[in-house]
């Protein structure tokens, strides 16, 4: 940690899609991250190849140096955040980087599932840190649950849709009717696969995350070569058909399981898994890990598994993690006043849509006076639904249901209150929200 109070200097190897995020993010998000924290999380170099190319944000070259040694051999710096990829110089810079004294965060899965004994050996050797959350499902905080929140829990099992580009394919195909060879090439034109998705459709990508969560799990660093993997190639549209037919989805599924003798079962296969299971929902390029503890029993994890700022927000959690044990902090309270937000939203001024149910005199003009009502309220009609006379139903009313676009809660309420004062409106009208479940 720098001599000037409560700042962590960070060195960033690989400005790419992720590098790029973590950077940008850690300036956006600077206010509430001190606010959080209590501290500055400044990234004070960054290793590019290629210091000339457009990152398509402002990033000051001052920054920058050739190579990851430089990260390592500056002794101003406290983290080493490695986003290089491969196997080979990544893991030279993680063991150089934590013998020379630093933390390590990063999200290079290949790397710990292929030499996660030998670098957790350095670990241990060296009393430094890794963190690794942004490895296993992206933005998905699955690492810390497992560290953290489910620390008193034997794993009994952890069933996991964790490669989001077979996922979008096998949706594609389930969904849409296309070929695994259309799906793949939708996949890569829409820049969810890699520009190489070999490692992706052959399900080693997913492999590689289920040897982290097993290691995890069962506290063995286990062999990466010893697990089974098999990739979605085979799985053709008449696959899916019948599946479907069946009662099931095709997913491509990573089984980890502990049994009583101690074994462990790690495995990575195309897996037809029942249409009602709450995994046959996850869709697309999103992740999901529904893990069994033992005494907690079924709990689910689903989120976006790649993309730039999913990933970064799980470096950025590791960075933190990082800088609140080199700065000595006290471990995170459970409550943080950070005096960013703080005014309650008054009930009125929410908004959202609406469902309106109305008994109404079966004339004509009642639904013009509703909708005068409505439209003196701002509030504009999506549709009307009148369902026809049931039997044994009164012929003169009427059953009218509304939705409504979005409007003020208060508005809405006005709304309803003014309606049920018509005279042509039998009962008490019943409002409803609409929620869209838009995250904004
Ligand atoms: N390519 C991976 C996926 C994301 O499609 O899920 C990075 O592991």
């Amino acid at each position: 940690m720098s001599e000037q109070a409560k700042t962590v200097r960070i060195g960033l190897a690989g400005l790419g899609t992720v590098g790029g995020g973590v950077f940008q993010n850690l300036i956006q998000n600077k206010e509430l991250l001190h606010g959080r924290l209590g501290i500055t999380l400044d990234v004070t170099a960054i290793a590019v190849r290629n210091p000339d190319r457009d990152r398509g944000f402002p990033v000051d070259r001052q920054l920058f140096v050739n190579d990851w040694k430089d990260l390592v051999a500056d002794p101003e710096i406290d983290i080493i955040i490695e986003l290089i990829g491969g196997t080979t110089e990544a893991k030279d810079l993680v063991l150089a980087a934590l013998r020379s004294g630093k933390s390590v965060v990063t999200g290079n899965k290949a790397l710990l599932a292929e030499h996660g004994a030998e670098i957790f050996k350095v670990v241990e050797e060296t009393g430094q840190a890794i963190h690794y959350e942004a490895a296993v499902a992206g933005g998905i905080p699955i690492i810390k649950t497992l560290l953290e929140s489910l620390v008193g829990n034997h794993i009994v099992s952890a069933y996991g849709i964790i490669n989001g580009t077979c996922n979008y394919i096998l949706t594609r195909m389930a969904t849409a009717d296309l070929s695994y060879g259309e799906a793949l090439k939708e996949a890569m034109d829409k820049g969810y696969a890699e520009a190489d998705p070999t490692l992706d459709i052959n399900g080693m990508d997913a492999a590689h995350k289920a040897v982290i969560i097993a290691s995890l799990a069962y506290g063995s660093w286990l062999p990466s070569d010893s697990m089974h993997v098999e990739g979605i190639e085979a799985v053709e549209l008449i696959d899916m058909q019948f599946a479907s037919k069946l009662g099931y989805s095709i997913k491509l599924l990573s089984v980890i399981k502990g049994h009583d003798d101690g074994s462990i079962e790690v495995r990575t296969q195309p897996s037809l898994i029942p249409l009602d299971h709450i995994l046959a929902s996850v869709h697309g390029v999103f992740n999901a890990i529904a893990v069994h503890g033992d005494i907690v029993g079924e709990t689910l994890f689903y989120g976006s598994g790649a993309g730039q700022n999913p990933t970064s927000s799980s470096v950025i959690s590791d960075l933190a993690d990082a800088a609140m044990a080199i700065a000595g902090s006290k471990p995170r309270s459970s409550f943080v006043p950070h005096g960013i937000y703080g005014k309650p939203v008054a009930i009125e001024d929410t908004t959202s849509r609406y469902y309106l149910r109305l008994e109404a005199e079966a004339r004509p003009g009642v639904l013009a006076q509703i909708a005068g009502l409505l439209a003196d309220h701002q509030i504009g009609i999506i549709s009307v639904l009148q369902p026809d006379e049931g039997q044994g139903q009164d012929p003169q009313t009427a059953q009218l249901i509304l939705t409504l676009h979005e409007a003020r809660y208060g508005d809405a309420v006005a709304a309803r209150d003014a309606i049920a004062q018509l005279s042509c409106i039998l009962d008490k009208p019943a409002l409803f929200r609409i929620e869209t479940l838009d995250p904004q």
